[in-house]
């Protein structure tokens, strides 16, 4: 007999009755609004891993649009979840979002696209982890103009294709930004072309791109901005099929993780590079956030600007990726 069996039928009970109980992990959902772009991917690589650390279990679930949202949300309640992290399919659903978690005591933190009312005003009860759009829009606008002084472009020659959401707060914010960068630097407003992109992926950009080519053939060389890596290789390709060489292109994107697979193309393409913020940080941080909230009462500060980025290129990509575990 071990020390315990004796204790245990010295107390006079049975062995069964005493089996510890394994408890069950807390749950908490991670909801994506694309989880084809490697962004978000990387969000949830990152919150399983604190996860792990915390002994979460984190209920990972695609919401590309409004009813898959709110579904997901009764199954995370059904499931026994706590609360959950969501980058909303359409930022006025956020009225509908806060109502339903309310509903089932959920708590909530936004990650990347802020929460609006159905009039588009900022829901800013919501806590909100996203990237400093304005600083890393105006660095994208900024490696433009570098990038084409090296070139030796000139001005006059030169066109801005900025392929704009502006329905997406950040993504108003970023392509706002890059635009400011290149008029300081002293590019003229007039030959800055916006076209609004029907959806957040690369044809919708490519057609948006496509028409502003169209309307201005005579520029000779593309600047391309976007919000993000997809916007702007929409851009690119659409320069592409218009017969422009990679010479006469310099598209940066915004994201990194998603412009890998161009990046490690033999040849350089239009999309010079993309600026890399922190998707492991958004992923990482909105979970000890939520953790902290449930488990500790701690609220979580209204409003988190994740501001570190880097500029990928074909030259350093691989060696900035792993930096950070990517
Ligand atoms: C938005 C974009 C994503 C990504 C995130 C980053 O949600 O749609 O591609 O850029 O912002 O916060």
């Amino acid at each position: 007999m071990n020390k315990i069996t004796k204790l245990v039928s010295a107390i006079g009970l049975s062995a069964a009755l005493v089996a510890p109980v394994i408890a069950e992990n807390m749950k908490i959902g991670f909801l994506v609004k694309q989880p084809e772009e490697p962004w978000f991917q990387t969000e949830w690589r990152f919150a399983d891993k604190a996860g792990k650390e915390l002994n979460l279990d984190i209920i990972k679930i695609a919401v590309p649009d409004g009813e898959k949202t709110l579904n997901a949300i009764d199954s995370l309640a059904a499931n026994g979840a706590k609360g959950f992290i969501i980058c909303l399919p359409d930022p006025k659903l956020g009225t509908a979002i806060v109502n339903r978690a309310k509903q089932h005591g959920l708590k909530v933190i936004a990650v990347d696209d802020q929460f609006m009312n159905s009039k588009g005003k900022p829901i800013e009860s919501v806590p909100l982890v996203m990237m400093a759009a304005s600083e890393i829009g105006q660095r994208q606008g900024q490696e433009l103009w570098k990038e084409m002084t090296k070139r030796g472009w000139k001005v006059e020659e030169t066109g801005v294709m900025a392929i704009t959401n502006n329905e997406l707060d950040t993504a108003r914010r970023r392509t706002t930004g890059s635009m400011e960068a290149l008029k300081t630097a002293g590019f003229p407003a007039a030959q800055i072309y916006e076209v609004p992109t029907k959806s957040n992926d690369i044809p919708g950009a490519f057609d948006a791109g496509n028409s502003t080519l169209v309307q201005h053939p005579k520029v000779k060389n593309w600047l391309v901005i976007g919000m993000n890596d997809n916007t702007v290789l929409g851009g690119v390709r659409a320069t592409e099929g218009q017969g422009f060489k990679a010479a006469n292109v310099i598209g940066i994107g915004i994201n990194g993780v998603d412009a890998v697979s161009e990046l490690s193309k033999t040849s350089a393409t239009g999309f010079f590079g993309s600026l890399l913020p922190s998707p492991d940080v958004h992923g990482y941080k909105t979970v000890y956030m939520m953790n902290d909230w449930l488990t500790k009462n701690i609220e979580p500060v209204k409003y988190t600007a994740v501001t570190d980025v880097v500029l990928l290129t074909r030259e350093n990509y691989k060696e900035e990726l792993a930096k950070k575990g990517l």
